[in-house]
């Protein structure tokens, strides 16, 4: 009692530029710059002792936020006289000038799913990555981009006829995510036979000819494998970066190889990988091993489970249906490491952060 009034008595008056001086101490640790450095802190208000402040992230699913707050609460008690401290929350996703610069759509980052084959469970992670960037207030597109299964529909349970208005496309909303598939434009039986400028050209329009809303991730969900169709799709449409999904087995992961050096060639950064069905059948820890290997992020070992299966197959996503399950929570915790990367990928593209400083 005594030592706070002697405190209180003039030699500690808490100020704005010591609250910001003791947070130019916090480093948001995936991007290696203080929390004032990136702009991070608003709203600083002092009142009494009681220090309160917003700290912006740079995604909704931050998977460090915990981590931050602690670190920042501890930073600004340690200022003498305060006596609480009070911290709110905001996110404004950052904007890939590299899209930008190539597309007048309000989309401020690209998300490509690829895989080195199919039947790794490639749309399985774009769909519940997307719905999980959704559930923590992203606003979140997923595109099918899959020309030879489109099953992004199925696994979300919608059925759309897409109307047209202002001449562009409107997508359907399913689970707080906007989706467009190749799907809703060609009836089951239609055999779709493509050609490389086709192929372009359908991809093209599926980015300038829809009603995408503003966006901070679009997710895409690209053909499996690393052929031509493969290098067609991920050449006309910008990405932020390419989360590549295997299965444990050596034969996945040799192709997953494929993948890495394709998108190394197209110069488009690879966000990480995850193991997918992940477990006993398989085994597990290849992906991580791979990961070592190449220097890329193991983002998530997602496990193998029947709930995985069945929420595609009845258009629930495992994250919706099963949130509590194992999967439920791998997948949830794969979308905030994959948010994370793209924050690190697109910032390291920005003016704000020299390449150079990110780790
Ligand atoms: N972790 C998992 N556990 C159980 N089944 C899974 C898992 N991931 C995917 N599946 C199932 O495996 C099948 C193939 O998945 P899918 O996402 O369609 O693969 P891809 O898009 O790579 O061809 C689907 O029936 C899906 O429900
Ligand atoms: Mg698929």
């Amino acid at each position: 009692m005594f030592r706070r009034q002697q405190e209180g008595d003039g030699r500690a008056v808490v100020t704005e530029d010591r609250v910001m001086q003791a947070l130019s101490k916090v480093y948001e640790p995936e991007l290696h710059r203080d929390l004032v450095t990136l702009k991070m802190i608003k709203d600083v208000s002092i009142e009494d002792g009681v220090v309160g402040f917003t700290i912006v992230l740079t995604t909704p699913a931050c998977p460090l936020r915990g981590r931050i707050e602690a670190e920042a609460r501890q930073a600004v008690m340690a200022i003498p006289g305060v006596k609480q401290v009070n911290i709110k929350w905001d996110a404004s996703v950052p904007t890939d000038n590299r899209i930008m610069g190539r597309l007048a759509l309000p989309l401020r980052n690209t998300i490509a799913v690829a895989s080195g084959k199919g039947g790794v469970g490639k749309t399985t992670i774009a769909v519940n990555l997307a719905v999980a960037l959704a559930q923590s207030g992203a606003k979140v597109g997923l595109m099918d981009a899959d020309i030879y299964g489109p099953n992004v529909p199925i696994m979300l349970g919608v059925e759309w006829r897409p109307p047209v208005k202002d001449n562009k496309i409107v997508p359907a909303v399913a689970y707080g995510v906007e989706v467009m598939s190749m799907a809703f434009l060609v009836r089951p039986e239609q055999p779709l036979i493509w050609r490389g400028p086709m192929l372009h050209s359908a991809i093209r329009q599926f980015l300038s000819d829809v009603a995408w809303g503003d966006l901070d991730y679009l997710v895409i969900d690209l053909p499996p494998g690393t052929g031509d169709a493969q290098l067609t799709l991920a050449q006309s449409v910008p990405l932020s970066g390419a989360l590549l999904v295997t299965t444990p087995q050596q034969v996945a992961l040799l192709d997953v190889v494929k993948a890495v050096e394709m998108f190394n060639q197209l110069q488009v950064p690879v966000l990480g990988i995850v193991e997918n069905m992940s477990g006993d059948v398989f085994g597990q820890g290849g992906g991580r091993r791979l990961a070592e290997r190449y220097g890329v992020p193991l983002l998530g070992e997602i496990p193998l489970d029947a709930q995985v299966r069945s929420g595609g197959d009845s258009g629930r996503p495992v994250v919706v249906a099963a949130p509590d399950s194992a999967a439920g929570k791998a997948l949830a915790q794969m979308a905030k490491e994959v948010a994370a990367r793209v924050s690190v990928v697109t910032l390291s593209q920005a003016d704000v952060i020299p390449l150079t400083t990110l780790g």
